[in-house]
């Protein structure tokens, strides 16, 4: 690694091996430093850096002025877009909205929104605020909803009137830091009586996001705004996951971050001024937040984000009819698009797309063969998680892909397998793990903690915190093997959670709610797999005495999990008199999962009953 301490900023500022990433792989790790990479960020005086200067204001004053930064798309195509300068300058009032509501640095600010123009600015003016901004996937039925905004201890809420009154609402009173919630279509309307007493809604408890800003952007014009001087290691980000046991876990990431989100950027993304890029992850998942919003704008591109869901033909009209440059999608969203047949694409052209990247589950090697059929491109994956909050393992543009491979480190990472112990975590012996160094040995795959996006704690949960990491190294809970030419391969999870169209999904989140119904005594969630989504929530089912095991309780029980849960709820139910337990008790997951594979059960010493 080069050393960098001697240098000035500005020298460090010009270190010309920081450019897109391609063909050199090897050269460009020899000389990273992350040094230089926080070089090539502008950074505020004395030291201080905030996200959102980095990703928006330093354009907005400079060449980039009046390049689009942001391009919505509606559900009916309408177009809104926000030049870098209108972006700085929007984003300011929602910053000056949320302090004079009493945000402090540091606190909460949560959105429950589709992709549109407020929750951009409500993510940006959070950041600029000096307070932290939690996103929550708008998918998410009350439950879960519920259980971040409690967790999270979250002070305002941002969301529509719809969200607030089918998920919110009713919980109010449950959520005691929660001061305001601004909804986007204005306040809640005075409902008529019987509405109004089931969601529990009043109006006066919700207050409008457009009166703020209108508010917001006089106090703006009159007083201006100074960005509140961050430091690098403050927090900016509140993301949430989800384990194999427990309550979702909110992993704090913190302002220099960006660092790594500006240079993945660069190098796994390929992304220059002048791009025209679109992210198909939502907001409310890390991708959406690090790739659909900080990352990119920080490289001065024009980011597109879309409000509709999937529908094949209506994206490859917007990757031609956008110009779309750069492609950053996931698995399960490239098996829909091959699903349909590489015929409708050929309807299309393409002749801007110069790189298509995929994120979130294994990639399959025909979808990186069929991206060449549809697009000329081939895909390229990318591995990482909410805890590393940048893409750590890449194929790179320009480097010969090995198609079903997540690729090689990102410069500046330091990955390896570890040998798993007999709990699927690594093997600590002596206080030292070991470090399988044979090519292609499976092991847990870990990595060297030190890049600037790690993740610094789960939110009041410093055990679970301490779990992830043993002997130095960082254990992401995956299986991988490493071939001879440092090639990274995804092997499996080595824990319960279940990846659903990309989507990492609790078990016990799942089970909790399933719970509350009366027919249900207990109950083991698992991942089913499944050929579009990767894997589908499959919940088995013992019941209580008394209730019978009929295709209607099963109706029954679907749609009670879809109420509560919305999109993490289980897709099939099956009823099962006797759960397989562990000696301690607990429902023992693999065994349900190897059953349902019609797989060996493995090593079956911990379970109830054997010898
Ligand atoms: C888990 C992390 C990555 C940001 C969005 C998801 C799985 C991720 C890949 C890949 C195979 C992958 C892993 C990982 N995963 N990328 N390229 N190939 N699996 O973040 O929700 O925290 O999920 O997604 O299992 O641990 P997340």
């Amino acid at each position: 690694m080069a050393d960098t301490s001697t240098r000035t900023d500005r020298e460090i500022r010009h270190v010309p091996l920081l450019e897109p990433l391609v063909g050199d792989y090897e050269e460009r790790c020899r000389t990273f430093s992350w040094e230089q990479a926080r070089g090539l960020l502008a950074g505020l005086p004395g030291g201080g850096l905030n996200m959102a200067h980095e990703a928006v204001d330093r354009h907005a004053t400079g060449p980039l002025r009046d390049v689009v930064a942001l391009r919505f798309l509606d559900r009916g195509q309408l177009v809104t877009e926000l030049t870098y300068a209108e972006l700085r300058r929007a984003s300011d009032a929602v910053a000056v909205g949320l302090q004079a509501l009493g945000v402090d640095p540091g606190d909460r600010v949560c959105t429950l929104l589709q992709r549109s123009p407020e929750l951009y600015l409500t993510v940006l003016g959070t950041l600029k605020a000096g307070a932290v901004y939690c996103p929550l996937f708008p998918a998410f039925g009350p439950e879960p909803v519920f259980e971040r905004l409690s967790l999270g201890k979250v002070r305002v809420l941002v969301t529509d009137r719809i969200s607030y009154e089918r998920k919110v609402a009713q919980f109010r009173d449950r959520l005691p830091h929660l001061e305001t919630v601004l909804l986007v279509d204005g306040a809640a309307a005075p409902a008529d009586d019987d509405a109004d007493a089931a969601s529990g809604a009043r109006p006066e408890d919700t207050g409008s996001w457009a009166a703020m800003v209108e508010s917001a952007t006089a106090a703006l014009d009159r007083d201006g705004f100074r960005i509140a001087q961050t430091r690098p290691d403050q927090a900016a980000l509140l993301h949430f996951t989800s384990g194999t046991t427990g309550k979702p876990k909110a992993a704090v990431h913190v302002h220099e971050a960006v660092v790594a989100h500006h240079v993945t950027a660069m190098y796994a993304l390929d992304l220059r001024p002048g791009d025209v890029y679109w992210c198909t992850a939502d907001p409310g998942w890390v991708t959406g937040t690090s790739y659909g919003i900080i990352g990119p704008l920080c490289r001065g591109v024009t980011v597109v984000t879309d409000s509709a869901d999937f529908d094949a033909r209506r994206w490859y009209r917007t990757l031609q009819d956008e110009r779309v440059t750069v492609f950053y999608t996931a698995p399960t969203a490239l098996r829909m698009l091959m699903r349909v047949g590489s015929q409708m694409a050929h309807e299309y052209t393409f002749p801007a797309l110069r790189h298509v990247v995929s994120v979130g589950e294994p990639l399959n090697p025909e979808a990186v063969v069929w991206g060449v059929e549809a697009f000329g491109l081939p895909v390229h994956d990318t591995w990482w998680q909410t805890e590393t909050g940048a893409i750590m393992v890449s194929n790179y543009p320009g480097m010969a892909i090995r198609p079903g491979s997540m690729g090689r480190p990102v410069p500046g990472i330091t990955a390896a397998v570890l040998e798993r112990g007999p709990d699927g975590r690594a093997a600590v012996v002596h206080g030292h793990v070991r470090v399988l160094t044979e090519p292609d040995a499976v092991g847990e795959l870990a990595l060297r903690p030190g890049w600037p996006s790690m993740f610094r704690a789960y939110l009041d949960d410093p055990d679970r915190y301490g779990a992830c990491f043993a002997d130095g190294w960082y254990l992401s809970g995956d299986l991988a093997r490493f071939d001879a030419d440092g090639y990274g391969w995804f092997v499996g999870r080595a824990d319960d959670v279940i990846k659903s169209a990309g989507h990492l999904i609790g078990p016990f989140e799942v089970e909790s709610a399933l719970m509350e119904h009366p027919a249900v005594a207990e109950v083991g969630v698992i991942g089913k797999p499944d050929p579009l989504a990767g894997e589908i929530v499959k919940a088995f089912v013992t019941l209580r005495a008394g209730y019978e095991a009929t295709p209607a309780l099963q109706r029954e029980l679907i749609t009670f999990g879809r109420h509560r849960l919305g999109s993490v709820a289980p897709r099939e139910i099956a009823f099962d008199p006797a759960l397989p337990h562990t000696r301690s008790g607990k429902v023992m997951r693999r065994l349900l999962k190897a059953r349902e594979l019609g797989l060996p059960e493995g090593d079956l010493s911990t379970v109830e009953g054997q010898p």
